[in-house]
């Protein structure tokens, strides 16, 4: 898979891909990352990527050409599935779809910043518009490096081990249940009996119904 990240502030999102899993499995070469400064695709002097916005108003808007110079020219080199906008008036980010993209051969991410894009941008290159969530980040990078982890770690080869994945929280639309390691007690606190009983299926049957537990405490919505 591979995944062009297209932003104005290119140092906020190298780090998560220098370390651990991400760089893991780029190293691997099952995933190649790749970051586009848009100022690069200026071309004057200033490299000016933004400005105000028509009808006034405060804020500064991502200006279309960068941006479809910066896209054009990756179209040029191949086909992409996707052009992922991420903007906290996008569609709800989860598992689900953590899942679908992940099956993808290349897709781009444009993050936004100030006030976002000008319109024209999301009418005539985005496929796909992602919110991580109800809240409002100062850009789109984190959320591109929220989207691009959740996506990476699905690729097969990229946990060691592969069925992890499978148990995570949400791939059933349950919590994940609670874990625990060495010391089996720790100052009074003890680890439960049944995880060190060595009776599997009753290892198993407690585990789905402490998932269950939290699930109700935590999360109901996901019962429904
Ligand atoms: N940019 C700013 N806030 C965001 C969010 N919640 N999701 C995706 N992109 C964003």
């Amino acid at each position: 898979m591979r995944i062009d990240i297209i932003t104005v502030l290119p140092e906020l999102l190298k780090s998560p891909f220098e370390a651990s899993i991400l760089k893991r499995a780029q190293d691997k070469g099952l995933v190649s990352v790749h970051i586009h400064n848009l100022r690069d695709y200026t071309d004057d002097n200033y490299k000016q990527v933004d400005d105000y916005q028509f009808g006034g108003g405060a804020g500064m808007v991502l200006m279309i050409e960068p941006i479809d110079r910066c896209i054009s020219s990756l179209k040029g080199e191949r086909d992409y599935d996707e052009v992922i906008y991420m903007t906290p008036d996008g569609e709800t980010f989860n598992q689900k779809t953590a899942n679908r993209l992940s099956l993808l051969k290349n897709i781009i991410v444009l993050c936004g910043h100030y006030k976002g894009v000008d319109q024209r941008v999301r009418d005539a290159f985005v496929t796909r518009e992602i919110s991580i969530g109800d809240y409002v980040l100062s850009g789109g990078e984190l959320a591109a490096a929220v989207l691009a982890d959740s996506i990476i770690r699905l690729l097969p080869g990229v946990l060691n081990d592969e069925t992890s994945a499978l148990t995570d929280t949400y791939q059933d639309n349950l919590l994940a249940p609670p874990v625990y390691t060495r010391p089996r007690e720790y100052k009074g606190l003890e680890v439960p009996a049944i995880l060190v009983s060595g009776n599997f299926p009753e290892i198993e049957k407690w585990r789905e119904e402490e998932a269950l537990k939290r699930t109700q405490k935590n999360r109901p919505d996901l019962l429904q």
